[in-house]
């Protein structure tokens, strides 16, 4: 159930399925067109082309990024073609509906009314929706650094849509690395810390990470639909009974705090 394992997948979502192989496709040949050598040229300057010794402050991962929400900024990212900015825009409006009628569940598998956690990720501003383009080349000593060093997301929902093929991706589970392996055209769902924290820990957000490949370059895209930044998150009051085990803030002071403890160890 997600009260342990804080994720899930979903596959009648109703997404596209031919949307989903054209998102997956025309991210690959971005990749080529046009990240493959930034990704290079990266490896080359931080002397990462050897990989004699384990690395553990980088990524090996090729990644840029879109907002939606509260305001898009897909018409001002550099070299993507119209072909690929409009199936971006559709495909994310598509996930900006499913993670909304997700909440609506997730409120009605906690007993919450409906309406209840739009209301809290809405502040005055209404929630922020933006996806993170991820490739993941392959890697000559995968033993040497992550793909994506070990994290929990900070948000509020997160919709992961993964390679068809290559596989990567893997979350935490009592003590041990699971992977989640690629399953065409589902959807990964995990929850982030604002909604660890709205639920009073009756979800976690789970700790996870992207292992790197000898072969094979992974892509993924993450689609982060999280609470406005003015957005005052604390512990449902049915939820907390008489004693909550976390505190009450606002959104953009907790990613100020993130950015700087993302990758040590989950703290309460
Ligand atoms: C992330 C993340 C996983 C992946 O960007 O926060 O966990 O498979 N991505 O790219
Ligand atoms: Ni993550």
């Amino acid at each position: 159930c997600l009260c342990n394992w804080g994720f899930f997948e979903i596959v009648n979502h109703g997404l596209p399925y031919d949307l989903l192989d054209n998102v997956e496709k025309m991210t690959k040949e971005h990749y080529k067109k046009s990240m493959e050598q930034k990704f290079n040229d990266m490896l080359k300057s931080k002397g990462l082309e050897n990989l004699e010794r384990e690395v553990e402050d980088v990524d090996w991962e090729s990644t840029f990024y879109l907002r939606h929400l509260p305001q898009s900024n897909l018409h001002d990212i550099p070299d993507m073609s119209d072909e690929y900015r409009t199936a971006m825009k559709d495909f994310a409006k598509r996930l900006e509906n499913l993670a909304e009628d997700l909440l609506d569940l997730l409120c009605e598998n906690l007993g919450l009314e409906k309406g209840y956690l739009k209301k809290v990720f809405h502040g005055t501003k209404g929630p922020t929706f933006g996806t993170k383009v991820s490739n993941y080349p392959s890697c000559p000593k995968p033993e040497m650094i992550k793909g994506l060093r070990a994290h929990t997301d900070a948000g509020g929902i997160i919709l992961l849509f993964q390679d068809d093929k290559v596989s990567g991706l893997q979350l935490l589970k009592d003590g041990d690395w699971i992977d989640v392996p690629p399953l065409n055209h589902s959807i990964v769902i995990n929850l982030g810390d604002q909604l660890e924290v709205i639920t009073n820990g009756k979800y976690k957000s789970v700790m996870h990470r992207v292992v790197t490949q000898e072969e094979g370059n992974r892509m993924s895209i993450a689609s982060f639909y999280n609470p406005g930044s003015d957005a005052e998150i604390a512990p449902a009051s049915s939820l907390a009974g008489k004693e909550s085990e976390y505190p009450s803030f606002v959104f953009d002071d907790y990613m100020k705090l993130y950015a700087g403890v993302k990758f040590q160890p989950k703290e309460p």
